[in-house]
């Protein structure tokens, strides 16, 4: 059956006030990755590690999803079944915005994990402090629910199943990433159809592998990809009218 996988990045959620990681004044201008999101760091200094993403989860509490966000729950709405989010985000906004089953493939802020049972919970915009028990097994060991470098990503699995499927009547849909984590363009490769949304091109994705590319905001792209996405799912499309 034909069917749509959205896989996002940091710039869908920028417009709602949330920092991407490499454009010009993103988090990784700020921060030195390796010194707050790496398994070594975490190791090194936990509680460092535990206050830079209290800092993310305290600031996540008043945003708003924007027109990306609500266009993706509004199809999910209306083509059950049909429609696979997929994020990179460990920000909140897809839920506010009604979309359901979201595969959030580095974490989620709003949840916390023991990392003796592996138990995960949700804590909402609350602080982790170090002290706090895991409510199944008791332990003392509770962290952020965020895949950092040099830890694994189980959530891969699905986004690979996903990308493996796309063969198989699926268009896929790319909106705010550099492509320097996740290789899009090989997934686009996958896909009959595939459209890309970011604000510029990107060095690491060669924009000729989608079908599409949009150069512009999420929030402005986003009637655009609704009306091709709702066009390959009622089978209207034809494959120039695409590209
Ligand atoms: N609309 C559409 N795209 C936008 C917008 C916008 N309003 N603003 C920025 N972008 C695009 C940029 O053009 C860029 O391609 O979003 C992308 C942001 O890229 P990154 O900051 O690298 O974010 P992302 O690709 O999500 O990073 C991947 O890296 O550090 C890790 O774990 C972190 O999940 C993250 C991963």
């Amino acid at each position: 059956m034909k069917h749509i996988v959205f896989l996002s990045g940091a710039g869908i959620s920028a417009e709602s006030g949330i920092s991407t990681f490499r454009d010009a004044g993103g988090l990784w201008d700020t921060y030195n990755v390796m010194d707050v999101c790496s398994a070594e760091a975490f190791m090194r200094n936990r509680q460092f590690v535990l206050e830079f993403y209290n800092k993310r989860r305290r600031e996540l509490a008043d945003k708003k999803p924007n027109a990306a966000h609500c266009m993706i729950a509004e199809l999910q709405r209306e083509f059950p079944g049909r429609v696979l989010n997929i994020t990179q985000n460990i920000d909140d906004l897809f839920e506010k915005a009604g979309c359901q089953g979201t595969i959030h493939l580095h974490g989620e802020l709003t949840k916390a994990r023991c990392e003796v049972c592996g138990y995960v919970w949700d804590i909402g915009y609350t602080d982790i402090v170090g002290t706090e028990h895991c409510p199944f097994c008791k332990a003392a060991r509770v962290r952020h629910h965020v895949v950092m470098f040099n830890e694994q990503a189980p959530e891969y699995v699905r986004l690979y199943e996903a990308m493996e499927g796309l063969a198989d009547e699926g268009m896929l849909v790319v909106i705010g990433t550099s492509g320097l984590v996740l290789p899009v363009e090989e997934f686009a490769r996958c896909a009959p159809y595939s459209i890309l949304n970011n604000l510029e091109p990107q060095d690491a994705i060669d924009d000729r592998a989608f079908s599409v590319h949009m150069y512009e905001k999420a929030s402005e792209a986003a009637p655009k990809i609704a009306l091709l996405v709702r066009r390959f799912l009622n089978g209207e499309d034809k494959s120039e009218e695409l590209s």
